[in-house]
């Protein structure tokens, strides 16, 4: 006998005891029980009894942020300005679904008065799919009953709701990835004159990806990564099993701009994510008149490119400050932090995101711009074959100086190089448009953090991505030779090659 069937068992027998006559019929096997309404089970307060460490992860999560994004708001209010109209409920189909699905919203310019559960993409939208009928812009189909789907195949019975098990909702099995993946990608509707544009692409770069396979032969969903699972309770009620439970945070690179909960926490969390994405290995080969240098970045973790989704709005960018003695000998990508990349005048920035054009092929830092895209991001994994030259996709390089900054293409040999990759998860070229056009407080781009990749410390105690010097390229783990510009040049990586 299964725990739900004894369960419901006892409650029959009490029922009998108290002879009520009418409600015996319903203890037949098929009865359901009285649950909660479907409205009440849209509120994720009504969660939060009986799941207080899903509804506490989720709430300073960007899936509860969605729709209060105070960019979000400037920028859907710019587009329905811009195209009087025509965007629609395009941008708020995803970020604020149940809203649009309820009929409460048609162009999200009324969300700040709508009721909270319907804003953001809260339990009840993601627990209640029944189908995906798409794989861009939202496709997903909800069943709208009070049956909430998961990934446990033997749940326990619970008051509120009925339960049940959905391949869609279990990390475990491909199907998952398309009910994650439907809602990240975007196509955005062509500006006159210009083809659709697949602006995000993080779902289709993983389907191209190795992690596209069955999870029992090495495969591994959206879920896999992004919700990571631990041994504790579903639900904080008597008589339910400890199991696997999987994290609501989803952190990977934006952190709320306002006041918001769990803010710290997501903080930490995207930088330790941000920290472990990327390995970087710097060579600089000495030559007889002046050095050069080679930086190669790798995607060790994500299971799309990186950047992904956003890219178009992502500012990731290498700093390389190259030092003899105590004196500059070289630099690229230093920029004060509350500066937009774009004042920065520097043939040799080396700029990891999607460049993104206007129909005049000036940049598009509006998503209903956008007529063309010129990705410049890292790859993710294609083949665990070293043989395959496709395994070296992830591995992206530049030499520095670049042949286009100096005539005879070299550099003073330095004895220090220090290398950080940095990122600002929203251009302040793309803010200080909004800011410009009247949609946005200043207050929110300034708020703006750079985040610094890496885990290596340098000489002076900062977290840098890579240190370069020729002490480092000795040690016996981290420190290699290989042949550059003719020469066998010493290098410096931040972790051991894979
Ligand atoms: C009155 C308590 C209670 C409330 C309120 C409640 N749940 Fe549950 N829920 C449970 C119990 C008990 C389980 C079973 C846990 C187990 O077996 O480990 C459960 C299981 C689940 C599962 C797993 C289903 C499966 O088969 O994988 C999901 C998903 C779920 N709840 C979502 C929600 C959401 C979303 C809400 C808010 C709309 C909610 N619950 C409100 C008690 C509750
Ligand atoms: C973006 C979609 C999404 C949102 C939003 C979401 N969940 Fe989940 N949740 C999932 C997925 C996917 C799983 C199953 C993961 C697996 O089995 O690999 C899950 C699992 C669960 C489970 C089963 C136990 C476990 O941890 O596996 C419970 C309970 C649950 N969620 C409750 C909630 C509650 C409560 C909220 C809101 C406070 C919420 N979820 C918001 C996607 C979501
Ligand atoms: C209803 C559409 C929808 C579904 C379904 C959905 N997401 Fe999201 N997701 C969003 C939106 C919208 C945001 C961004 C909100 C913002 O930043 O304003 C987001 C943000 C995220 C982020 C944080 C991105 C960042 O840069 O900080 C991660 C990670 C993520 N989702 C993973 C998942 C996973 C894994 C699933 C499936 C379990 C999933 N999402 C299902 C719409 C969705
Ligand atoms: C192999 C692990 C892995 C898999 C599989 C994976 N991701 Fe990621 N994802 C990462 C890592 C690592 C990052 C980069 C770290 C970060 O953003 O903090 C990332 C970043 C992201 C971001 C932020 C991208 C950006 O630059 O703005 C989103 C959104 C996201 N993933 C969604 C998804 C979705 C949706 C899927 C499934 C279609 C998926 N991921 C599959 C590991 C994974
Ligand atoms: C198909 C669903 C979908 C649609 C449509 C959509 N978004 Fe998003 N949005 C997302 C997801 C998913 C993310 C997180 C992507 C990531 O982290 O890389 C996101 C992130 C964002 C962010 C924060 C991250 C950033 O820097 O861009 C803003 C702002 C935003 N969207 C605005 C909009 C606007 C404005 C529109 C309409 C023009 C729109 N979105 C349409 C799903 C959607």
């Amino acid at each position: 006998m299964t725990y739900a069937r004894h369960h419901e068992a006892k409650w029959c027998a009490a029922l009998t005891f108290v002879a009520l006559l009418s409600q015996l019929t319903a203890c037949s096997e098929e009865a359901p029980e009285p649950k909660y309404s479907v409205e009440r089970l849209m509120k994720p307060e009504t969660c939060a009894e009986c799941h207080p460490n899903h509804y506490r992860e989720w709430s300073g999560s960007m899936h509860a942020y969605a729709g209060v994004d105070p960019v979000f708001l400037a920028m859907n209010r710019r587009g329905q300005e811009e195209t009087n109209g025509a965007l629609g409920d395009f941008c708020v189909k995803c970020h604020a679904p149940l809203a649009v699905a309820m009929g409460a919203t048609t162009d999200g310019l009324n969300l700040t008065e709508l009721e909270p559960e319907l804003v953001g993409v809260g339990c009840y939208f993601c627990h209640n799919v029944k189908a995906v009928e798409g794989t861009h812009n939202n496709p997903l189909v909800l069943a709208f009953d009070d049956t909430l789907r998961g990934g446990i195949a033997d749940p326990a019975p619970s008051r509120a709701h009925h339960t049940a098990y959905s391949p869609l909702m279990d990390g475990d099995r491909l199907e998952s990835a398309a009910m994650c993946g439907s809602c990240h990608d975007i196509t955005v509707p062509s500006p006159p004159g210009a083809a659709e544009v697949a602006l995000e692409r993080t779902f289709a770069e993983w389907q191209a990806s190795l992690f596209n396979a069955d999870p029992t032969r090495g495969g591994l969903t959206c879920s896999s990564c992004h919700m990571p699972s631990r041994r504790g309770l579903a639900a904080d009620e008597p008589g339910v099993p400890q199991r696997r439970v999987h994290a609501h945070g989803f952190p990977a690179v934006d952190i709320a701009l306002t006041p918001f909960p769990e803010r710290e926490q997501q903080r930490a969390w995207v930088q330790r994510e941000l920290d472990a994405t990327l390995r970087a290995e710097l060579c600089v080969a000495e030559l007889v008149d002046g050095a050069v240098m080679e930086l190669v970045l790798e995607n060790v973790s994500a299971g799309h490119r990186f950047p992904s989704g956003a890219a178009h709005d992502r500012r990731v960018w290498v700093e390389l400050i190259a030092l003899a003695g105590d004196r500059e000998v070289y630099q690229s990508g230093v920029i004060a932090d509350d500066a937009p990349l774009s004042t920065l005048s520097d043939p040799d920035l080396w700029q990891l995101r999607d460049f993104t054009f206007k129909t005049d092929g000036s940049p598009a830092h509006m998503f209903w711009d956008v007529a063309r895209i010129e990705p410049a991001t890292i790859p993710g994994p294609l083949t665990f074959n070293r043989a395959d030259p496709d395994f070296f996709a992830t591995h992206v390089a530049r030499r520095y100086p670049r042949a286009s900054s100096t005539p005879n293409q070299l550099m003073e040999a330095p004895d220090r190089v220090r290398v950080r990759v940095r990122l600002r998860p929203m251009g302040l070229d793309v803010l200080d448009d909004l800011v410009a056009s009247g949609h946005l407080d200043r207050s929110i781009r300034n708020a703006m953090p750079v985040f610094n990749l890496g885990t290596v410390t340098s000489q002076d105690g900062d977290p840098v991505a890579v240190e370069w010097t020729r002490e480092r390229s000795e040690d016996p783990v981290l420190g290699s030779r290989r042949e550059l510009a003719g020469v066998l040049a010493r290098c410096v990586s931040s972790a051991p090659q894979r």
